[in-house]
């Protein structure tokens, strides 16, 4: 490939564009260090639980784990597509995203380190459903993006990676985080982390949503595609989610000793019913604009 122009000689930056903003906020509120969180306190409270309490953490923190690091590994083929596309600011913004995703593995890693998660390997706590998303879709459809750069390439790929592993899988991850460790006081390191995550995922998010709204205003075509490919990834996504908790359920009636850790099943399973409901109502609301000129006009960019 060869450049034939570039955008900061002709003009300038367009600082009202989307992902611009974005990158601007991700410059402000990205500046946070998973080395300088105190994990000491979690380490004393994991050290506390019992054993049969700690397995029960387990499958949580495996898939965030491995979760973290597979997004790590495999955001490169989104951000080498938009530079062949020359699409300069959404390329910006995606230098912060990747360095935000091996911030979220290193945290998860030190966390491990710091209470002493050793000797154990947590893949045993990938489910099928799982390994589908993790393992495969998410970069098959990834990898696919340095040979193909149509646009129901690029819709696929965030649909996967921005609105089900992040929007739907991640989101649930953290809410269920919340519920289990804020309201037995534990992990306050963690807890710190998570609110760190939550905020960077946002962004992320917001990127995703906006690279598909871009893609499907005014092409009904790919509104569907997107829709059926949601449909398709929400059978393994619950997957998870159903794993997870079913997991943990089975734990508690198990469980020999008295537990501080509460479970809430049928809240955790509506809140990602309602995440993947809110990911695909984002998307619709560009069904108002009948071409991507009307919504970059809504936009003000
Ligand atoms: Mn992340
Ligand atoms: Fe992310």
């Amino acid at each position: 490939m060869v450049h034939e122009s570039f955008q900061t000689v002709k003009g300038q930056i367009n600082w009202d564009h989307p992902m611009y903003r974005l990158y601007e906020k991700a410059k402000r509120n990205g500046r946070w260090n998973p080395a300088d969180i105190d994990f000491s306190q979690d380490k004393e409270d994991y050290n506390r639980l019992h054993l049969e309490e700690r397995i029960s953490i387990l499958p949580l923190i495996s898939s965030f784990s491995a979760g973290e690091e597979a997004v790590t590994l495999d955001i490169l083929p989104m951000i080498h597509v938009m530079a062949r596309l020359g699409w300069l600011e959404d390329t910006m913004f995606l230098t912060t995203f990747l360095h935000d995703e091996a911030k979220h593995t290193e945290m998860f890693s030190r966390w491990q380190q710091a209470v002493g998660v050793f000797d154990i390997d947590l893949s045993v706590f990938h489910s099928d459903s799982y390994k589908r998303i993790f393992y495969e879709a998410l970069p098959e459809s990834m990898e696919r993006l340095y040979t193909d750069d149509s646009p129901e390439a690029i819709i696929r790929a965030a649909t996967v990676y921005n609105m089900i592993v992040e929007g739907v899988l991640a989101e649930s991850g953290y809410y269920s985080f919340r519920q289990i460790f804020k309201k037995a006081g534990l992990f306050p390191g963690i807890l710190q982390g998570i609110d760190y995550l939550n905020m960077d995922e946002g962004r992320h998010i917001q990127f995703g949503i906006y690279t598909i709204q871009r893609l499907v205003v005014g092409h009904d075509d790919r509104f569907r595609l997107f829709h059926e490919y949601m449909d398709e990834l929400w059978e393994h996504a619950f997957g998870v989610v159903n794993y997870l908790i079913n997991l943990a359920e089975e734990q508690q009636k198990l469980a020999t000793a008295p537990t501080i850790l509460e479970f809430h099943p049928d809240m955790m399973r509506d809140y990602a019913v309602k995440q993947f409901e809110i990911r695909k109502s984002k998307i619709d609301r560009v069904k108002k604009y009948d071409s991507l000129s009307e919504l970059e006009a809504a936009l003000g960019s």
